[in-house]
Order: structure tokens, then sequence, then C-alpha cells
């Protein structure tokens, strides 16, 4: 696994190719759409059980589900996903049957995570077994164990191992996600993880049974995993794909937002870039949803003349989210979600919402968005 940092644009996708034991990182170029063969190839999986995701993961999207999905276009033929994390999205409209007819991209700067997801694809048995060992180290020993794999074993091993993930480093990082103070994936300037131990009396290390779910979503025909930076993922989006924006919030204050997902952070500049990125691939005619924090620069960009231009809506929904350790500080606040889905698209897929909208003050406010 690379120390973390600027990624290369890489692919990690296809079929479970990985050299017993070395490297499973499957480099190859994405996944291309060609129409109507990769779309054929996608099984439906509206009649299997959900699957949860694999990772907790800082500013994940699961309690915004309900919200976010009223922002899903009616129809696309690709989905693209350029900040993956835990991937709340991805996994809600794979288990709601949304994915059917689709190829899929899914990326992130942080090559930690897409190596796990990689390998636990590729190399399912091998990470479950490896997981099974920690989990009985870690009754053992409990936050001992955690320090000892995370000093000893993950950081020296994601350090010199480079852009090589075995089942052993893949299997930490689910174990150091699992028992690590709320989830967290946090790295220092120099790039090593380092988040203390959670406090859990009992946690559930080794589900064998999700640990397979999910790496059978992942490894489904015409999913691509990607090692990349945001940029070049929606360089390559247009008409027919619906693209996921879920970037590390701007701060509303100078020590509330949580960026540090990679050793450079998520800056200003970076925001900028991606408002311009985003609104290039509107105007290729992509459907776009952003969600970000309600900051007022983020307000004033996506406000902005040319954003409205390429028809970006702001819409200010409230969130109920996790990030600070103190509860008194978990309180509600609002998010921005930002789309060009028109409107009569969110009718046709949630044709309640309107109905909504003439009983209760929440669905008023959000039909009126
Ligand atoms: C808010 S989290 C995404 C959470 C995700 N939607 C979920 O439900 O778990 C932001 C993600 O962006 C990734 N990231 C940070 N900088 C990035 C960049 N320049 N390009 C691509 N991904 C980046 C981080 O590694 C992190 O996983």
């Amino acid at each position: 696994m690379s120390a973390p940092g600027p990624a290369p644009d890489r692919a990690v996708s296809g079929p479970r190719t990985g050299s017993p034991k070395t490297a499973p990182l499957h480099v190859e170029t994405p996944t291309r759409r060609t129409p109507g063969a990769d779309n054929e190839a996608v099984q439906p999986q509206a009649n299997t059980a959900p699957v949860r995701p694999l990772l907790k993961w800082t500013g994940g999207k699961r309690q915004l589900l309900p919200v976010l999905s009223e922002h899903y276009p009616a129809a696309f033929t690709r989905y693209v996903e350029p900040f993956l994390g835990s991937g709340a999205v991805f996994f809600d409209l794979l288990n709601a049957g949304r994915l059917a007819h689709c190829s899929i991209e899914l990326a992130d700067v942080n090559p930690d995570l897409i190596g796990c997801y990689s390998t636990l694809r590729d190399r399912t048995e091998e990470v479950i077994s490896e997981l099974a060992s920690l989990e009985r180290e870690h009754r053992a020993d409990g936050a001992a164990c955690y320090y000892k794999v995370r000093d000893e074993r993950f950081n020296p091993q994601r350090a010199t191992l480079m852009a090589e993930v075995g089942p052993a480093l893949a299997a930490m990082l689910i174990f150091l996600n699992r028992t690590g103070f709320n989830g967290l994936f946090r790295v220092n300037r120099r790039g090593a993880f380092n988040v203390p131990a959670g406090r859990y009396t009992d946690p559930r290390i080794c589900d064998a049974s999700h640990l397979r779910a999910v790496a059978a979503a992942l490894g489904r025909t015409g999913v691509s995993l990607v090692l990349r930076g945001f940029e070049a993922t929606l360089a390559d989006t247009r008409a027919g794909d619906f693209v996921y924006c879920d970037p590390p919030y701007a701060p509303l204050s100078r020590t509330s937002s949580f960026a540090q997902y990679t050793a450079g952070g998520f800056t200003t500049v970076d925001q900028e870039r991606l408002r311009k990125a985003v609104l290039a691939a509107c105007v290729r005619g992509a459907r776009v949803v952003v969600s970000n924090s309600s900051a007022p620069e983020i307000l004033d960009a996506y406000e902005a003349a040319d954003a409205r231009r390429a028809g970006l809506v702001v819409r200010r929904v409230p969130a109920r989210r996790a990030i600070n350790s103190r509860a008194s500080a978990r309180g509600p606040v609002d998010e921005l979600i930002i789309s060009n889905v028109a409107r009569t698209a969110l009718e046709t897929v949630r044709p309640r919402m309107a109905k909504l909208g003439g009983r209760s003050p929440r669905g008023r406010r959000l039909a009126q968005a």
C-alpha cells in the first residue's frame, strides 16, 4: 500500500488476477462504457439482501441518504463517484437496483482505501482469514493490540510496500476502522495513520458474510475502482452519467471541519478546482450532485452566475453530523446539496415528494427548494 499523498491515476478494475503472494493491485485502464455491452453485463441487485458499506468513514453519507436519494436522476447509464470514501451512495443505489444497467466508476485519492477495496475484491478469503486472526488478537489484548497493529505493522508496512496491498494490510485497515476512534481515517503531515483506539467493549471485527457481500458488489462486471484525484475522474464525465461528488467539506469555522483524509488536506484552492470541474461536467451534459458544508464561500461559489448558467441549483438541507468528538458539538447543521438534476426528473423518481410538500413543513421546505 503506498504512503498517502497525491495519487497517480490508476485504475484497479476487472478480473481477479492478483498474484497470490504480492500486489493484488490490478493496474489497467479504467472500465470504459461501451453503449449496450457493459450495461447488459451488469446484473440487477434488487432481489438480494442489502449490502452495507464496508467501512465507517468520516463524512460518510448514510444519514443523509433519505434526502440525497431525492436528488438521484430518473435515468442514467453510468454512475461515477470521484470521492468514494465508504461509498454510502454507491451501496444505496446498488441496493435500490438503480445500477442494474450501468457501468460504475468508483474513485478516491486515498491509496489505503482503494487498495483495501481491491484486495478484498480479489483475495476475499485471505482477507477474511487475516481479519479473523486480528479479531482473536484483539479479544486477548484490546487497546494494546490496536496500538501494536497500528504502529508496529500497519504504518511500517504501508510506508515500505508502495502501491502493493496484500491481504494482511487490507485486513489491518478494516481492523483499525472497526476498533479505532469513531472509525476515523486520519494521517499526520508525514502521512502516518495516527487515530487513537476507540472504546468498544466487543466490536464485531470479522463479519465474513458481510465481507463477501461487499467483495461481490465491488467485483460485479462493469465496476471500476480507480485510484486518482477528482479532476481526472470528472474530466471524463459526459451526458448519460450520474456523478455524485462528496468532497471533504469546507470548514464552517477554523476548527469545525475534518479534511485530513490525506496528508495534504483539501484546501480552498481544491474547492475552486472542484467547482470548475463540476461546471464543465454539467456543460457536457452529465447529471451532477455535489454535497458540501454551508460555508459562505461554497454558497457564493455555487450561486454565482456561471454556476446558475450551468444549471446548478443550491438546496440547503438539515443534517446531523458526528465529526466532532464532543457530543454537545454534534448538533444539527445545514448542509448544501448542489445539483443540476431537473425538478421534473426529481418528481419522476419521487412522486410522493410533491404530495409531501403539501403536508409537512420539512416536505414543503424541500419541495420548495
Ligand atoms: C467526505 S469523504 C466521502 C464520503 C463518502 N461519500 C461516504 O459516504 O463515505 C471525502 C473523500 O474524498 C477523498 N479525497 C480527498 N481529497 C481528494 C481528491 N483530491 N481527489 C479524490 N478524492 C479525494 C477522501 O479520501 C475521502 O474518502
